[in-house]
């Protein structure tokens, strides 16, 4: 079984001031969890401050997003070698909500990636499909686009988010979970995590499955209890 990986996705929440008020109460809960990797993911401008903050613990920091080119006439745009400098172990590239709402293509997806990769950044590049998609039974053929455009490396993992489950409430049953993951097992073969309305209540089920690696959570895990409680259920399935 793949070592547990658990990932917080922040998004557009936390000064740096709360970030580190965040961080100082998630290390003596998560700081020390052994056998599982735990990755926080806050804004970029809480970057440096989750760096420091988190030296000399086991958790690491991730970026939510980078531009796909080191540098150059991108104005408001971020790099990979920018992030690694200041100490981040890796980027989320592909949010559904950077898809939806940003317009990212799943070629700018595997271009973000290839460049994070490059700089030595780890990656974890999200894919799913939306209600509409599932329900015409298109599932697989998104995940075959969106996923068949990476290739596989030692420092990316994949993350499975049915949009329709993301900040919803509605989490994919552990049959739907597994079913996705073992596709794209077929496809690509590095840890997938699943995401989208991970809880307490519902990770040890969703983690229990073979095919699941670990979990990429946004809303739980602005909340200490609830992201350490997703971090413990991790660690009691490996
Ligand atoms: P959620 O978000 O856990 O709030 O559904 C997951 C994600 O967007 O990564």
């Amino acid at each position: 079984m793949r070592r547990p990986f658990i990932a917080g996705n922040w998004k557009l929440n936390k000064t740096i001031a709360e970030a580190e008020e965040l961080i100082g109460a998630l290390l003596p809960r998560v700081g020390a969890v052994e056998d599982v990797d735990v990755v926080i993911c806050p804004p970029f401008l809480a970057l440096q401050a989750a760096v420091d903050s988190t030296r000399g613990s086991a958790v690491q920091v991730y970026a939510q997003n980078m531009h796909e080119k080191d540098s150059g006439a991108f104005t408001g745009e971020v790099s990979a070698p920018m992030l690694f400098e200041l100490g981040v172990y890796g980027a989320i590239v592909g949010h559904s909500e950077r898809r939806q709402l940003f317009g990212e293509t799943d070629e700018g997806v595997a271009r973000r990636a290839a460049g994070a990769l490059e700089a030595g950044l780890w990656v974890i590049a999200c894919v799913g499909e939306t209600e509409a998609e599932r329900e015409a039974g298109e599932t697989e053929e998104v995940l075959r686009r969106q996923a068949g455009v990476l290739e596989a490396h030692e420092q990316l993992v994949l993350a499975y988010e049915p949009v329709w489950a993301i900040g919803t409430g509605k989490t994919a049953t552990p049959e739907q979970a597994q079913e996705a993951h073992a596709f794209l097992r077929g496809l690509i073969d590095v840890p997938i995590l699943y995401g989208g309305s991970v809880k307490p209540d519902n990770a040890a089920e969703l983690l229990a499955q073979p095919d699941v690696d670990g979990a990429l959570v946004g809303g739980a895990s602005l909340d200490v209890e609830s992201f350490a409680a997703i971090c413990k259920a991790a660690a009691q399935s490996f």
